[in-house]
């Protein structure tokens, strides 16, 4: 049941829950210009209080494509935040005003405390260093698209395991599904967080840690992520592990599967080479694209229904 949730945490999906989503996502994708009245009585509201471009942009788009009305903001600096308006009274005064509301935030418990103060649904779109459930479910979609099933793949996730959140949210969602193993690659100080391992460990899954990057040999899923600058308490740590891992072409020719695939929820700095771009092990703008689809049957399944 999907109709009037909040999306918080990918946790909180059943298996069943996401394969809805995931047909519906398909139904969008095959009709995405014909489906203009499906909304046209919603305003959804954009509350970014931390930067984006995918996302922010392609749910925008999604709504639009649904012939729903966006309002909102980009950046805490544009709002009454930065006259000293708190985070509730921003979140009650847009929860008034429209039909649902995506929040991001820097801080994690954001979009949680959101759907507290708020009657409509919220969808969290990134809160901190742990959660961004869309992108997961996106991460998800997309694998389901290209390998045409989830379980029994191995998974390598390569870079800052410690702060992405695009990591621990695809991990937690593939404790509903039955992956062979989850391959973790990682500087020594950019480890996968205890917290986030055990509950992984708890529902099943089967975690393997590696420093080395020939480890990826074994994967299907191969999902490079950014450092991520901005999470770290101390800029010097940052410095110390800035340029540690590059994935290119050569080392994917020398290392990988075949029918190995490339994500990355984007943007890139320098850990994915462009030479990437044009091989068949690049899956990262088919992810990009897919963002739409997935987030049209979102808004479509909380706001209407199945
Ligand atoms: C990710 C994020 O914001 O966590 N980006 C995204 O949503 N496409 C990943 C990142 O910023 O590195």
């Amino acid at each position: 049941m999907w109709k009037g949730r909040d999306v918080i945490n990918i946790l909180d999906f059943s298996r069943n829950d996401l394969e809805v989503l995931f047909e519906k996502a398909d139904y969008m994708r095959k009709n995405q210009y014909r489906l203009k009245n499906e909304l046209s009585d919603i305003i959804i509201g954009l509350a970014f209080f931390e930067p984006s471009t995918r996302t922010r942009m392609s749910f925008e788009t999604a709504a639009k494509r649904l012939g729903a009305e966006t309002v909102g903001f980009v950046s805490e600096e544009a709002t009454s935040i930065a006259k000293g308006e708190s985070f509730s009274d921003t979140i009650r005064m847009l929860d008034s005003y429209v039909d649902l509301i995506v929040v991001r935030h820097k801080y994690e418990g954001a979009a949680l405390l959101a759907s507290n103060i708020a009657e409509k649904p919220i969808i969290n779109a990134g809160d901190g260093k742990s959660h961004h459930p869309t992108q997961a479910m996106l991460d998800l979609y997309t694998t389901k698209t290209l390998f045409n099933t989830i379980d029994g793949l191995t998974f390598a996730f390569i870079g800052d395991l410690k702060y992405s959140r695009t990591v621990s949210s695809l991990i937690f969602g593939l404790t509903a599904f039955n992956p062979k193993e989850i391959i973790l690659i990682s500087p020594s100080s950019l480890r996968l967080r205890e917290e986030i391992r055990l509950v992984a460990e708890e529902r099943g899954l089967r975690l393997r840690e590696e420093e080395n990057i020939e480890a990826i040999s074994d994967a299907d899923v191969i999902y490079v992520t950014r450092i991520q600058k901005e999470r770290f308490p101390d800029l010097q740590e940052y410095e110390r592990v800035r340029g540690s891992y590059r994935i290119n072409k050569e080392l994917l020719d020398k290392y990988a599967k075949d029918d190995a695939k490339v994500l990355h929820a984007l943007p890139r700095i320098d850990e994915l080479s462009r030479d990437i771009d044009d091989t068949k092990f690049q899956a990262y703008f088919t992810q990009a694209r897919l963002g739409i689809p997935i987030r049209m049957a979102l808004l479509s399944l909380v706001l209407k229904g199945e």
